[in-house]
C-alpha cells in the first residue's frame, strides 16, 4: 500500500478535482498535503473550495494559482512542497468548446502534461516510492455501435479535439513511463455528474433550465448514449488506484449505467415535476431539438471489471439518489451558478453558443 505524503493536485478548483479534494480531505486514511495548482481559468472556481480552507485549515491544504504549462513554476511547486504524488485533472473538459476553438485544448491538454512530466521525470530521478496518476476519459476510444464496451486494450480512436488532445497526453503518460521509467497510472472514466459541475455541462445545463422553465436543448435525435457516474465514485476509485495501483497499468472506471440522452432528459423532468408538484408535460414541452454537435460521439460505455476484480472498487451512488443530490444542489447554491452567469461564461455563451 502506497503511503502518500505530499499531493500536487492540478486542476482542482475544477468540478472533479475540486469534489476530489473534498473526499480526500475527509477521508480518515488519508494525513497527508494537499497542493492544489490551478490557473483559475473560466472553470476553475475558488467557491468550490472555500470551505476546505475553514475545515481542514493552513498545515493540509495550500493552493498556487498556476499555469501548468509553465515549468519554471511546476518545478517550483515540486521542490517546495517535496512533491511526492501527481494527480493530474487540469484540462480544457469541454467538447463544444473544444470544436469551437481546439488551442487552449493543444496547449493545457498536451503541452501542460508534457511540462508535468518533464518535471517528475528531472526531479524524482528513479524513484520508486513516488507516483504520478494521470486522470482520463473514455472519449479517447471514440464512439462505440449499439453493443460492445471500452475496455483497457481498446485501440485509441477520438473524434474531437478534446479526446484527441487527451489521448495524446494519455500516450506522454505511457512514454514516460516506458522510455524513463517515471512510475505512473492512468484512469479512463465515463461522464461523471454531481455539485460543483460547470453549467455548460449537460447534466446541470439541464436541472437550471427545468429550475428556470428555459428550453431544453436536446442535440440531433438525442439518441446518443453516455454512461453516467456519480463524481464521489470518481474519487474513490482514484484513491485506490493511487493506494494501490499497479506501477504502469490503466484502469477504467465507469457506472454502468447507460442512458439515451432523451432517455436521461425525460428522467430530470419527471424529478422536476415531482419537486414541483406539476405534471410531467408541464416540463417535457420544454424539450427541444437542436443542430447536432460537429462528429457527435454516438455511445460510450465501460468495462470496469479490472478495477472491480483487481482494487475491490465499486460504485456506491445509485443514479437516482445521486441525480436527487445533485439537484438538491444547485437548488442551494443558485448564488454559486449567477456568479458563475455573470463572468466570462455568459460572454461566451452569447460568443459562441447563440450563433448556431
Ligand atoms: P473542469 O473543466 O471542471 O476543470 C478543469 C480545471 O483545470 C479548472 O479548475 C481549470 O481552472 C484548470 N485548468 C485548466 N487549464 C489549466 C492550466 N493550463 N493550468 C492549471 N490549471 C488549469 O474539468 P473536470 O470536468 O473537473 O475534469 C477534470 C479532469 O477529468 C480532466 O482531465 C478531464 O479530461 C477528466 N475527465 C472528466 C470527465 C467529466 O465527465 N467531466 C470524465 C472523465 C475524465
Ligand atoms: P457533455 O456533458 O457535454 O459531455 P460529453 O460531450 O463529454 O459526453 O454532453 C453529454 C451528452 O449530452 C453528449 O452526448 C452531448 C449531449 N448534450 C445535449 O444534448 N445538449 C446539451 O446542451 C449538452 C451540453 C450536451
Amino acid at each position: 500500500m502506497r503511503t502518500l505524503s505530499n499531493l500536487l493536485i492540478t486542476g482542482g478548483a475544477g468540478f472533479i478535482g475540486s469534489n476530489f479534494i473534498h473526499y480526500l480531505l475527509s477521508n480518515s486514511e488519508f494525513n497527508g498535503r494537499v497542493i492544489n495548482a490551478d490557473k483559475l481559468t473560466y472553470a476553475g472556481n475558488p467557491d468550490n473550495l472555500t470551505d476546505i480552507d475553514k475545515r481542514f485549515g493552513a498545515s493540509r491544504y495550500f493552493f498556487e494559482k498556476v499555469d501548468i504549462c509553465d515549468f519554471e513554476a511546476i518545478e517550483t511547486l515540486f521542490q517546495t512542497y517535496s512533491i511526492d504524488t501527481v494527480v493530474h485533472f487540469a484540462a480544457e473538459s469541454h467538447v463544444d468548446r473544444s470544436i469551437f476553438g481546439p488551442k487552449d485544448f493543444i496547449q493545457t491538454n498536451i503541452v501542460g502534461t508534457f511540462s508535468l512530466l518533464e518535471t517528475a521525470r528531472l526531479l524524482w530521478q528513479d524513484r520508486q516510492d513516488v507516483l504520478f496518476h494521470h486522470v482520463s476519459t473514455d472519449e479517447v476510444f471514440g464512439s462505440l455501435g449499439s453493443s460492445g464496451l471500452f475496455t483497457e486494450t481498446t485501440p485509441y480512436r477520438p473524434t474531437s479535439p478534446y479526446s484527441a488532445s487527451k489521448a495524446s497526453s494519455d500516450h506522454l503518460v505511457r512514454a514516460y513511463h516506458h522510455t524513463y521509467g517515471v512510475p505512473v497510472t492512468i484512469s479512463n472514466c465515463s461522464n461523471n455528474f454531481g455539485p460543483r459541475q460547470f453549467p455548460e455541462k449537460m447534466i446541470p445545463l439541464m436541472i437550471l433550465n427545468l429550475l428556470e422553465e428555459k428550453p431544453l436543448p436536446v442535440y440531433g435525435d438525442g439518441k446518443n448514449v453516455r454512461d453516467w457516474l456519480y463524481v464521489d465514485d470518481h474519487s474513490s476509485a482514484l484513491w485506490l488506484i493511487l493506494r494501490q495501483g499497479r506501477n504502469g497499468e490503466t484502469y477504467n472506471i465507469g457506472g454502468e449505467n447507460e442512458w439515451q440522452n432523451i432517455e436521461l432528459v425525460h428522467l430530470l423532468c419527471d424529478k422536476m415535476a415531482k419537486a414541483q408538484s406539476k405534471n410531467k408535460s408541464y416540463y417535457e414541452k420544454l424539450i427541444t431539438f437542436v443542430k447536432d454537435r460537429p462528429g457527435h460521439d454516438r455511445r460510450y460505455a465501460i468495462d470496469c471489471s479490472k478495477i472491480k476484480k483487481e482494487l475491490g472498487w465499486k460504485q456506491q451512488h445509485g443514479f437516482s439518489e445521486g441525480l436527487d443530490a445533485t439537484i438538491l444542489w444547485y437548488r442551494n447554491n443558485l448564488d454559486w451558478v449567477e456568479k458563475i452567469r455573470s463572468g466570462e461564461y455568459k460572454n461566451w455563451i452569447a460568443r459562441n453558443y447563440l450563433k448556431r
